[in-house]
C-alpha cells in the first residue's frame, strides 16, 4: 500500500472539525464491495425480497451481535440502570448525566448496520487529522511544570501524571500529553473529576471521535462516548467470561478499531468504578515488539501489509444466509509514527487476520510469532492497577465509596492491550472510553526504530 500523507499541524487554534471541513477532497475508496449483486448460490432474491428478511433477522437478534449467545436489547436498557456501580451513578448526578429512561443506550435495530458494506462505507474515507504531539515541545514544560510528579512505571512504557486534572489541561498541555503518549505508549491520571461531556471534548481536540454503529453509549446524545462494562457485555451479551475462560472479549490481547480506515490514536479509558482489587489492565509497546526483532526479519516485514478485522459481524449482502463477516481493511505491518518518527509493529492476535501476499500457513507462523513476541515479553510492558488505593489486611480501600475515577490515555497504534479478569474483578468496574482515530497508518522507509532513535543497544 502507498504511503499516505498526514495533514501537518496549520494552526494551533485550529479544531480537528474545521480541519475536517476545510479539506473536503475525497480520497478513492479503499476495497472493492459490490452493492447491488444480490445474487446467492442457487437462487436470486429480488432488493426488497433480502431487506424484508434482513429486517425479520434482525428482530431476532440485531446484526452486529450476531455472536452474542443471549438476546441483546436495544435502546435505553431499563434493567440494567439498576445496576450501575454507585460512584458511576455519582458521577453521572453530578455532571447532569440523565439515566432516568435507563442504561446503557445501544442504537435502535434501524439504525445499526446489517450488511458488512454498510459497516465498511462508515468513515471510509480520508478526512485530515491533526497529530497534535508533533509541534509540541519535546521537553512537554507547561505539562510536567504544573504537575505535582511525573512518574515513569516502566523504562519506556508507562508514566503516571501526578496532581493534575485532565479537565484543566490547557491546549499547550493537551499537545504535550500527546507527544508523551506517542513516546511513553500509555499515560495515567489517577483521581480525576471528569465528565462524560468533557471526557469527549479531550478526545475530539485530539482527532476524529469514533462513534461506534453498535455498541452500548452512555445515551442517544452522547455519540462518540463508550460504556466500557464488561460484567454488562459478558451478561448480557453471553461472551462467556468465567473463571475458566477468562480470555474473552477485552482479556485477550488486541488494539481497538483497526477496522478502521483511520485507526485508533489517544484512546481515553476513564474508569469510574472499580472493585478493591483486581481488574489490572496490561498494555504492550509494539516498539518495543519491532526492536526485538532481527534486522532480516525487520526488512522481510517492512512494507509488507496485512487484513485487519473488526469486532463485530456483518451480513454479506451477496448472500445474507451465509452467515455474517467481519469489516476487513488493508494496513501496513510495520508503520511510522507521525510524532515520534519511529517505527511500530501493528498487528493484534484478536484483529490482524492475514498477511497479504503470503500464503495461509506462512502468514499463520509468521503471525503467531509476532504476536508472541508482544505478549510474552515483559520488559515490553505495563501493568497498572486502576486503584487508587489498594486495600490492605488493617485497612479497607475505599475507593467503592468515591466517584473520583482513573484516566487512562494510551496510543493504540502503538500498543496491544489486555484486561486481567476474574469473576470477581468484573464485578462493580465500570467506564467511558473515548477514541480519536489517527492517521491512515504509512510506513516511511527511512524511518528509525525506537531503540535506533534514541541510541539504544539493540542486542
Ligand atoms: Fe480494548
Amino acid at each position: 500500500m502507498a504511503p499516505t500523507s498526514i495533514v501537518k499541524n496549520p494552526e494551533e487554534t485550529q479544531t480537528q472539525a474545521e480541519a475536517q471541513a476545510q479539506a473536503k477532497a475525497k480520497a478513492p475508496l479503499k476495497g472493492n464491495i459490490n452493492k447491488k449483486d444480490t445474487t446467492a448460490t442457487n437462487f436470486t432474491l429480488q432488493e426488497d425480497e433480502v431487506n424484508e428478511l434482513i429486517q425479520k433477522l434482525a428482530s431476532i437478534k440485531p446484526i452486529g451481535w450476531a455472536q452474542a449467545k443471549t438476546v441483546a436489547s436495544t435502546g435505553y436498557d431499563t434493567e440494567w440502570v439498576n445496576k450501575l456501580p454507585a460512584t458511576a451513578k455519582e458521577r453521572y448526578t453530578k455532571h447532569g448525566v440523565d439515566i432516568s429512561k435507563g442504561y446503557p443506550y445501544i442504537p435502535t435495530i434501524d439504525k445499526i448496520p446489517k450488511f458488512v458494506d454498510e459497516a465498511f462505507a462508515i468513515r471510509n474515507e480520508e478526512y485530515p487529522f491533526i497529530e497534535r504531539g508533533k509541534n509540541a515541545d519535546p521537553e512537554k514544560k507547561a505539562l510536567f511544570g504544573a504537575a505535582k510528579d511525573v512518574i515513569n512505571l516502566t523504562p519506556y512504557v508507562g508514566t503516571e501524571i501526578v496532581g493534575l486534572q485532565l479537565a484543566d489541561l490547557d491546549d499547550k498541555q493537551k499537545d504535550e500529553l500527546a507527544l508523551l503518549i506517542a513516546e511513553r505508549v500509555v499515560v495515567f491520571f489517577k483521581d480525576q473529576d471528569l465528565s462524560p461531556k468533557k471526557q469527549l471534548e479531550l478526545g475530539k481536540y485530539w482527532g476524529q471521535v469514533e462513534v461506534h454503529p453498535q455498541v452500548p453509549r452512555v445515551g442517544p446524545d452522547y455519540d462518540g462516548i463508550t460504556v466500557i462494562w464488561q460484567d454488562y457485555q459478558n451478561q448480557r451479551n453471553g461472551i462467556g467470561l468465567s473463571f475458566q475462560n477468562s480470555k474473552k472479549g477485552n482479556s485477550t490481547w488486541h488494539s481497538d478499531l483497526v477496522h478502521e480506515f483511520q485507526t485508533a490514536g489517544i484512546t481515553h479509558l476513564h474508569i469510574d468504578s472499580i472493585p478493591d482489587v483486581g481488574g489490572d489492565t496490561i498494555w504492550s509497546s509494539t516498539y518495543g515488539a519491532y526492536d526485538k526483532l532481527s534486522p532480516a526479519f525487520k526488512e522481510f516485514l517492512d512494507g509488507k501489509t496485512a487484513i485487519y478485522k473488526s469486532a463485530h459481524l456483518y451480513l454479506n449482502r451477496e448472500n445474507p444466509l451465509k452467515g455474517p463477516k467481519h469489516v476487513e481493511r488493508e494496513h501496513p505491518i510495520v508503520r511510522t509514527h507521525p510524532a515520534t518518527g519511529w517505527k511500530y509493529l501493528f498487528v493484534n492476535r484478536a484483529m490482524t487476520d492475514r498477511i497479504v501476499g503470503l500464503l495461509p500457513e506462512e502468514s499463520d507462523a509468521i503471525l503467531n510469532y509476532l504476536f508472541s513476541v508482544i505478549e510474552n515479553n515483559r520488559d515490553i510492558q505495563v501493568t497498572f492497577k486502576w486503584q487508587q488505593k489498594l486495600p490492605g489486611l488493617k485497612s479497607p480501600s475505599d475507593a467503592h465509596k468515591t466517584y473520583r475515577g482513573t484516566s487512562a490515555l494510551w496510543d493504540n497504534r502503538i500498543a496491544n492491550h489486555n484486561v486481567i479478569h476474574t469473576n470477581e474483578s468484573i464485578k462493580g468496574r465500570h467506564g467511558t472510553r473515548v477514541t480519536s482515530l489517527a492517521d491512515t497508518g504509512y510506513f516511511d522507509p527511512e524511518s528509525k526504530s525506537q531503540r535506533e532513535a534514541l541510541g539504544l543497544s539493540l542486542n
